[in-house]
């Protein structure tokens, strides 16, 4: 076991009001007893959690665990104690702590700073955002696994390869994405849409030429989509010009979809202040109802649009933080892609 005072290691509090106290747990956890010395976290109270996690029952012998949480009571406070551990036992007491604890550092009675492991939900009251921010799991996994230098020639291509894995393990709207138009006033602006269609051309999308990232996309016809599958970790990045399609295909696209979808398309006020909700509704109602007497109508306002990429980013999270990076790149649409390693 690590001397948790060699110079290569960072010296660790961490202040304990649970089983790590406990001497059995600290020879399983840490290989050794740990010196502690008697604290408090003060405005805090104790409260306990069940957890399900079968070998943190076996060492703790429990299922029932303490956990503290901010008080209403000022006076309150919780008593522990306070140990002295290298960077190896703070990463084996972060491994021991099940997922629904967050570690924090927090000032003890004495003053002195230390971690302290609070219920994940409720860490922020005590901790602070910025600390609370910190504590939670970016890159979760089951990452997948990508070779850059096995990648296809055509971005579409692994493009919609990613996006089937994307759908096959469950990522949550795994067609939705981000679209970022540059603003009438030069600055950038961003939202969320739905995918409507990946081909030889490019990435599709609909927007209501009346509503801001349809008056925007008019003004400045270069856009950029973003994806991120969160389960995969994995993102992809998509530049490039915008060109609306014809009339007839996005009366088409219009027209495929529910009644709603169609009547809200023809409330035409995206984006505006929005003072009376009654008003909102009537006139719901009454595009449904022209929707009902007039099956065939389409809002001219409704544009599908195909952004042209001239750039295809493919980024792979990496646990080890050595993330791959592939783009693909040309300078124009009738040019052949060229492919890129980046750093990460
Ligand atoms: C998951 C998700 C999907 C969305 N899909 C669309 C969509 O397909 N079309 C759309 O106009 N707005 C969609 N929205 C709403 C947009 O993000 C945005 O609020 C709206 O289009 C107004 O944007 P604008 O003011 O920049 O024009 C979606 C929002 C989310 C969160």
């Amino acid at each position: 076991m690590a001397d948790p005072t060699a110079p290569a290691q960072t010296v660790h509090h961490l202040f304990s009001y649970g089983t790590l106290q406990l001497p059995e747990v600290q020879l399983s956890q840490f290989g050794r007893l740990l010196q502690g010395t008697a604290d408090a976290l003060p405005g805090h109270r104790m409260t306990t959690i069940q957890i399900t996690d079968p070998a943190v029952i076996e060492a703790s012998g429990t299922d029932r665990h303490p956990l503290v949480v901010v008080s209403t009571d000022p006076d309150d406070a919780v008593e522990g104690q306070v140990f002295t551990i290298s960077d190896d036992e703070l990463a084996m007491a972060d491994a021991y702590e099940v997922d629904d604890y967050a570690r924090g550092e927090v000032t003890l009675r004495s003053g002195t700073r230390a971690w302290v492991y609070l219920e994940r939900r409720n860490a922020e009251q005590t901790v602070g955002v910025r600390e609370w921010l910190r504590s939670l799991e970016v890159f979760a996994g089951p990452l997948a696994d990508f070779d850059p230098a096995a990648a296809p020639a055509d971005p579409v291509e692994l493009f919609l390869g990613w996006l089937r894995e994307a759908v096959a393990v469950g990522v949550p709207d795994p067609h939705a994405m981000t679209l970022s138009t540059v603003g009438e006033d030069g600055g950038p602006d961003a939202r969320v849409l739905i995918l409507k269609n990946v081909d030889g051309d490019g990435w599709q999308f609909a927007v209501h030429a009346g509503s801001p990232k349809g008056r925007q996309l008019a003004d400045r016809p270069r856009a950029a989509l973003t994806f991120y599958w969160p389960l995969l970790g994995r993102q992809v990045r998509v530049r490039g010009a915008v060109e609306p399609a014809p009339a007839e295909q996005s009366a088409a696209d219009l027209l495929a979809r529910s009644s709603s979808a169609r009547a809200e398309v023809l409330l035409g006020r995206q984006s505006e202040h929005l003072a009376d909700t009654e008003e909102r509704d009537r006139a719901l109602r009454t595009a449904l109802a022209r929707i009902e007497s007039e099956p065939a109508l389409v809002s001219p306002e409704w544009r599908l649009c195909t952004l042209v990429p001239t750039a295809v980013e493919f980024w792979q999270a990496d646990k080890g933080r050595l993330h791959d990076r592939l783009r693909y790149e040309r300078p124009d649409r009738h040019s052949a892609w060229e492919r890129h390693a980046l750093w990460p």
